[in-house]
């Protein structure tokens, strides 16, 4: 299933080509989003990069914020009257939540907002991205809405709003309503559809005070994670054609959605679509490894999912390579996908170094051994990742680049003196922002930054036992402490990134 434009072994994203034939053998060691991240290359050179100052700091429009996601931190919604998600059901699966927990409590949230927005304001956050658990609002996904859901939501922005807190409002984070699962769930082709209604509803009732929203976040990882390799919810393993016909009503459904928005927003709105994205790093500066590296970014899955989207077209290698496996679709549903947008969110965690092979192929550079890596099996530490990525979405898509998603699972803990010290989540931190500073210094209108995670919380198919908060959580009695990496953030908040 290699796509004919890339060696094998090459990028991510090939990799994430070649799944499909591999699926079966490997799915049992597959883990969390080890499709995005098998065999992530990295030079030393490019974890650190001497001489680099920093002292343009990120300008006046730059955004601080720091990221939850709803079925993560709130408790499930089959607690206060809302109906059930895939994940709920998911995790009841024996095996499949690696300590055999769920998000039944997480952090409780739903009860502590007024608490968790007190230290989102001691933070000095200026805008916090969330949310919205769909069956939370909708118990079965369509129809009848759950006023009190709802009525969570609406208290959430208002007390954000308060404290001088800018929500940034995701409407899907993986927490699919179970009795459209039951329908069919994204296979079906009335899942566009589904989604659009329940984003009215939403949007109707937030967006005389929100005007920051994203339709998806991450479909690349539940899509192939959820439906294809069957290590996150819904726990499905699918065929390849099926896979992309679920990416086609995923992308329908965002562009569906992203109109609704327009239609129904009270004030005038920005929109984004947050991918999860790992992209290539140029092995030197050289231009033949610079172009090699942006063929790697743009190929495979990530392009098959950011390419109709922003651009209007499937990108032509893969519907070469996938062949008979692409859905049938009427050339309208590719100007549905493509609706103006205002920003390019992604994710970014790490990367991979790639230099120009044979013929100008990116070829995978090899990580060295004992090269710097994070408690989360999958995620090594890149920071060049910050740099390049933005680079490249800005140069083929011409947004504002908003970083969604960045930060480190470390296994701290509470001391005896009552403290958490997370020297490696400030280093890491640190190192991943003055590369972002790098974007912006080569160009890139870079517009924000958004630290995963505000809280520890439940890590899907790793349950409890990774922790990405800047603010540890006791869960066995709800107690938040502050870790060292939270006072640090405030600091470079208040500074604008001055003192990176
Ligand atoms: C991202 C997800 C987020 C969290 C972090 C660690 O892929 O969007 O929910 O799990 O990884």
């Amino acid at each position: 299933m290699a796509s004919d434009h890339l060696d094998s072994q090459t990028t991510r994203a090939e990799d994430a080509d070649a799944a499909p034939a591999r699926a079966e053998a490997s799915d049992r060691a597959m883990r969390r989003r080890d499709f995005l991240a098998l065999g992530g290359a990295v030079a030393a050179s490019a974890l650190v990069r001497p001489g680099f100052a920093n002292a343009a700091g990120f300008g006046d429009r730059f955004v601080w914020g720091a990221a939850t996601s709803s079925y993560q931190i709130e408790g499930s919604p089959t607690r206060a009257g809302g109906g059930a998600s895939v994940w709920d059901a998911f995790c009841r699966r024996p095996g499949a939540i690696k300590d055999g927990s769920s998000g039944e409590v997480a952090c409780d949230h739903v009860n502590r907002v007024a608490e968790d927005v007190a230290l989102m304001r001691e933070l000095g956050l200026r805008a916090y991205r969330f949310s919205i658990a769909w069956p939370r609002v909708m118990p079965a996904g369509t129809g009848a809405v759950n006023a009190a859901g709802l009525g969570f939501y609406d208290r959430l922005v208002d007390a954000l709003l308060a404290a001088g807190i800018e929500p940034w409002v995701t409407l899907f984070h993986w927490d699919y309503p179970l009795a459209l699962y039951e329908r069919g769930g994204w296979s079906n082709p009335r899942s566009p559809e589904w989604f659009a209604e329940y984003t009215r509803v939403v949007v109707q009732r937030l967006s005389d005070r929100v005007t920051r929203w994203m339709t998806f976040n991450e479909p690349e990882v539940f899509i192939i994670l959820g439906h294809q390799l069957g290590v996150h919810a819904p726990g499905d393993k699918l065929p390849w054609s099926e896979i992309l016909r679920i990416a086609h009503h995923v992308l329908l459904a965002h562009g569906m959605a992203t109109a609704a928005i327009r239609a129904s927003a009270r004030r005038p709105c920005e929109i984004g679509y947050a991918a999860a994205l790992e992209p290539a790093i140029p092995v030197t500066s050289d231009a033949a490894d610079i172009e090699a590296a942006r063929r790697a970014t743009f190929s495979g899955v990530a392009a098959w999912l950011l390419d109709p989207v922003y651009l209007g077209a499937y990108p032509e290698a893969e519907r070469k390579a996938w062949g008979k496996d692409v859905p049938k679709f009427a050339p309208e549903d590719l100007r549905t996908i493509r609706q103006p947008l205002e920003f390019f969110a992604t994710n970014i965690y790490q990367g991979n170094v790639v230099r120009a092979g044979r013929d100008g192929a990116p070829e995978r550079v090899p990580r060295p051994q004992g090269a710097p890596r994070t408690l989360m099996e999958v995620f090594d530490v890149v920071p060049g990742a910050l740099e390049w990525g933005p680079r490249f979405y800005w140069e083929r898509y011409r947004l504002p680049v908003a970083i969604t998603e960045n930060g480190i699972s470390v296994a701290d803990w509470v001391a005896l003196d009552g403290k958490v010290r997370d020297p490696q989540r400030i280093d890491f931190m640190r190192r991943y922002l003055r590369e972002l500073g790098h974007a912006r210094a080569a160009g890139v209108d870079v517009r924000g930054y958004f630290a995963w995670s505000l809280l520890d919380n439940f890590e899907w198919a790793e349950g409890y036992r990774q922790r990405f908060g800047l603010i540890h959580v006791d869960y066995a009695t709800q107690r938040r402490t502050l870790k060292d990496s939270f006072a640090w953030y405030r600091d470079v908040i208040r500074t604008n990134g001055a003192g990176l």
